[in-house]
């Protein structure tokens, strides 16, 4: 599966996505763990733009988010809902881009070689579960062809992966003598 995964170069920002998603559902498997999918998730997103220095998950529990899977430098290991752009956009449930992170209020330094970023929540129905944060060490990095690009590959992360992990936590929740 991993030797198959591909990446060309020259091509468009369009055309790179296009490539990653085709691919999004050979590399995600409902019967691997949830950490395991996440963590190809970033190499894969890693992979196909190499220019970003920092592309990871960070996962809800009550109000904070913690840091998942990631790939790029040490980062900051809780941030609450609210703050931050992670917290923001986990806040308001929707995309943030910032093409200038110097000018976002409250925005958390994790890597100071980051100059513009985008986080895409993660929605389960209404509750959210988590966000995706990407950041670039260009200013301006991230448009709307980021954004509809990423929310379809959470969308597919979502219908082939994070479905059947909710349903069988659920399962074993209901089955768990303890
Ligand atoms: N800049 C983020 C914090 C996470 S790091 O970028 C990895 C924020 O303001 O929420």
């Amino acid at each position: 599966m991993l030797e198959k995964f591909q990446v060309k170069n020259y091509q468009s920002k369009e055309e790179a996505y296009l490539l990653l998603l085709s691919q999004i559902n050979n590399l995600l498997n409902k019967d691997d763990k949830l950490i395991s999918n996440l963590s190809n998730l970033t190499a894969a997103i890693k992979e196909t733009f190499p220019t970003l220095n920092w592309v990871g998950f960070y996962l809800r529990e009550n109000d904070f988010l913690y840091l998942g899977p990631f790939q790029g430098k040490v980062a900051c290991t809780k941030i609450e809902i609210g703050k931050g752009v992670c917290g923001t956009s986990a806040l308001k449930k929707e995309t943030i881009i910032v093409p200038n992170v110097y000018e976002f209020p409250g925005h958390i330094f994790c890597d100071s070689a980051s100059k513009s970023e985008i986080v895409v929540p993660i929605l389960f129905e209404d509750y959210l579960w988590g966000v995706l944060d990407i950041d670039s060490p260009e200013f301006n990095t991230f448009d709307l062809i980021d954004k509809k690009y990423l929310e379809k590959i959470i969308e597919q992360f979502k219908a082939s992966v994070l479905k059947y992990e909710l349903l069988s936590y659920s399962s074993k929740m209901a089955s768990s003598k303890i």
